[in-house]
Formats: C-alpha cells, sequence, structure tokens
C-alpha cells in the first residue's frame, strides 16, 4: 500500500466514529469510500440495524455484494449521516467533488443529510478551489453543446469528459448526465457557481460550498478532524 492509500484507511477508520448512532447512512463514491466500505466490513456484525443509501450505482454494487442493507432513496425522507470523499478542499472546507462523476447524487445525499462527513488525504487539501482540478458539470446530453459554448465565451476552458477506454462517446452518468470539465485557469469559483445555478441544461455541478461539517484529513500517522467553524 502506497502513502496516499495509507493516509486514505486512516481517515475512512476515523470516519466510523460518525456512523455509530446513526441508522441511515449515505454513501458516497470514489476510492477513499472503497477504504471507508472496507472498514464497513470489519464491524460488518455491528450494523444489522444500519440501513445504507448508496450515491452512485459503483457504491450500491460494492455494499450490496458484501451483504449490506442498501435501501432506494426514494425510501427515505432524510438521510442521519454521510460520508464522502472530495477531490479538493479549501481552508473554509468548501471542496471540488465529481472526480468520478457522480457529483450530482452526492450533492443530493449531502444535501439532505443531517451530518456531513467527508474523508480525504492530505493531499486534497488546497489554498484555493480550482488548483488542481477542472469543475465538473453534469448536463442534459441535448444541451451539452448549448452550455459549453456558453461558459467558453465566459472565458472558461470547457471540455467534454470521455472514458479513457472501453466506450466510444461521452461519458454518461448514472443521472443519465454528460459531464463538462470547467476550468477555472484561476477564475473565481463565486463567479461559475452564480452561473452554474442559473443555467438552463445543467442537472448538477460539484461545487460543494458551504456542506461539509467534518473534514477528516488523513496523513501516514495520524488523522486531523476540520470543523466548519475551525
Ligand atoms: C465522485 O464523483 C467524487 O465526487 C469523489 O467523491 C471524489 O472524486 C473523491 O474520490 P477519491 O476518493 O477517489 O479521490
Amino acid at each position: 500500500m502506497n502513502i496516499v492509500e495509507k493516509c486514505k484507511v486512516n481517515a475512512a477508520k476515523e470516519a466510523i466514529k460518525f456512523i455509530r448512532d446513526a441508522k441511515i447512512i449515505g454513501v458516497g463514491t470514489g476510492s477513499t469510500v472503497e477504504k471507508f466500505v472496507e472498514q464497513l466490513i470489519e464491524i460488518k456484525k455491528e450494523l444489522k440495524d444500519k440501513v445504507f443509501i448508496a450515491s452512485s450505482i459503483d457504491t450500491r454494487i460494492k455494499l450490496v455484494e458484501k451483504g449490506f442493507c442498501v435501501a432506494d432513496l426514494l425510501s427515505v425522507n432524510e438521510i442521519d449521516v454521510y460520508i464522502d470523499g472530495a477531490d479538493e478542499v479549501d481552508p473554509e472546507l468548501n471542496m471540488i467533488k465529481g472526480d468520478g462523476a457522480a457529483h450530482t447524487m452526492e450533492k443530493i445525499l449531502t444535501f439532505y443529510s443531517k451530518k456531513r462527513v467527508f474523508i480525504v488525504d492530505y493531499t486534497k487539501l488546497v489554498k484555493k478551489l480550482g488548483e488542481k482540478h477542472p469543475v465538473p458539470v453534469e448536463v442534459i446530453p441535448e444541451a451539452t453543446n448549448l452550455v459549453k459554448h456558453y461558459l467558453e465565451n465566459q472565458g472558461y476552458k470547457v471540455k467534454i469528459r470521455y472514458p479513457k477506454k472501453g466506450k466510444y462517446g461521452p461519458i454518461i452518468s448514472d443521472t443519465y448526465g454528460l459531464i463538462l470539465d470547467v476550468y477555472l485557469n484561476g477564475k473565481d469559483y463565486h463567479d461559475l457557481l452564480e452561473t452554474l445555478d442559473k443555467l438552463p441544461g445543467v442537472t448538477g455541478h460539484g461545487l460543494f460550498i458551504g456542506y461539509a461539517d467534518y473534514v477528516i484529513v488523513g496523513y501516514p500517522e495520524e488523522t486531523k478532524l476540520l470543523t466548519r467553524s475551525d
């Protein structure tokens, strides 16, 4: 296991404390969440009464194949706690998410959860959002070119996301959208946020602003718990 993986495991282990009192647990998507699922497996016997809600087909498959009780999102009115990873976290705990194209469902689960906990390795910490990752924007397929050109006219570099292999054509998300990766190029994310929130055709985006209650940061030998008020 490399150092970054070890950091992910450390953060995932710490997140277990946050689910002890919860009945309905939302689970995000990605490689750090995979480590969290591995931790769940370790204490499976203690989780008999817990119900899980998955943010993606990938996470759902992983939980179901390990025998956890996964409920449909329609079957719950709220979620007690949500655990997920992130691509970038700034000092105010604002985040970019969506490198795995699951951010639309992830944001729904985040918003409707009573407690939101994000687990990251220390490489995800940035001074300013957009330093390392573009902002993923999900669009209704038919609107792809209109949204893309609108954002390009606003000065953003925009790329339609394609898979590395295994499919011709763009990636289609679990919620049947195409993904545009929007590069901030040093611009302030607030401007993009304002634009995206009013742009028809956009069904979701990876700017998670003001949502994280806690971020657990994994380091090789320890974890740090950041809270929104820090
Ligand atoms: C999935 O679409 C993303 O929002 C992930 O939560 C995010 O990319 C973090 O993934 P890793 O834990 O694999 O870095």
